[in-house]
């Protein structure tokens, strides 16, 4: 093996049979990141003051227990990035760079030196359309029950968090659930939820220098410990998960438009391939509504008003 890889390694427990694992079962691992000078408070200050407003989302949810309610929608003004960062550790917000690597570089050539040492490690592992994003966010603040619709990975960096994961099966994630997530029909936070799931759920306490990558749609929720959290995701294609993409997005087309029930999410076959067809020709025509997403903002980080949250008059962009 390579002596670079080996002292450079990000992740630093890595198995042999580990591979076997990797995107089939949930798979905690070790990283050196909770160190990294891309996550200090002036990395992040910075990331905050640069990035353009299509570039993050700030958000809030009530305070309850277990499952909280839809989150809202806020805008950073006249802040530095240290005082949104005070604003984080004392309220009860969370900020989600969701470009990173277009502020610096930098955090672009982590993702890369992140997917090169899986593609090493893991035999056929091939990734693509990779995304970044960065995760601030106050003590005690949940995020809830919900799946994505890419490949995923979550990565603690400062502070402890407690992360459910469920099957990615019914009744966690039904047929027709699952599709409408990948038709961009239903919010990636609108999933059906019972306090009850949490008996069937892996429950994985992130601490800094832990990450952990699940199945592909695993419902899951973050709960976070008494502290400001900084996290990352990491998101990616491959040509396996494309294949389950445009058959479920071809199933939830037939089915929501032509009503067609009995849809195999087979990924072989002419069936299949009608399927490919069909999601390909749908993806560009204006039925596709995953196009643009519309949020609406209704408040302003403010550090001195409660939880860090001052309602304003409600306003919407689209990105
Ligand atoms: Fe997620």
């Amino acid at each position: 093996m390579n002596m670079n890889l080996i002292t450079n390694q990000i992740i630093t427990d890595w198995k042999p049979h580990y591979p076997s694992l990797f995107g089939n079962h949930s798979l905690a691992l070790t990283h050196n990141l909770a160190a990294s000078s891309l996550f200090t408070d002036e990395a992040l200050a910075r990331l905050i003051e640069k990035s353009p407003r299509e570039g993050y989302h700030v958000n809030y949810s009530q305070k309850t227990p277990g499952n909280p309610p839809k989150r809202r929608e806020g805008e950073i003004k006249g802040l530095s990035g240290l005082e949104v960062l005070d604003t984080v550790r004392n309220g009860n917000i969370w900020v989600n760079i969701t470009a990173p690597a277009k502020v610096d570089s930098a955090y672009g050539d982590l993702l890369d030196t992140i997917y090169a040492e899986f593609e090493e490690r893991v035999p056929g592992f091939k990734s693509y359309k990779r995304n970044l994003t960065i995760l601030i966010s106050s003590p005690n603040v949940s995020v809830k029950y919900h799946s994505d619709v890419p490949g995923q990975s979550l990565w603690q960096v400062r502070g402890t968090k407690k992360l459910y994961v469920y099957p990615a099966s019914k009744p966690f994630i039904s047929q027709p659930a699952l599709e409408k997530l990948i038709l961009g029909q239903l919010r990636e936070t609108d999933m059906p939820y019972e306090p009850w799931y949490d008996d069937y759920a892996q429950v994985h306490m992130l601490e800094a220098g832990k990450m952990l990558h699940w199945p592909l749609n695993g419902p899951h929720r973050v709960v976070n410990e008494n502290m400001l959290n900084v996290s990352f995701t990491t998101e990616h294609w491959t040509n396996e998960l494309r294949k389950h993409y445009a058959v479920n997005y071809a199933n939830g087309f037939l089915r929501s438009k032509l009503g067609m029930n009995k849809l195999s999410q087979q990924v072989t076959g002419a069936s299949y391939l009608a399927k490919l067809a069909t999601a390909a020709a749908v993806k560009f025509t204006p039925l596709n509504p995953q196009k643009q997403k519309v949020y609406k903002v209704d408040f302003q980080v403010d550090p001195k008003a409660p939880e860090g949250v001052r309602d304003i008059e409600g306003y919407s962009f689209s990105k």
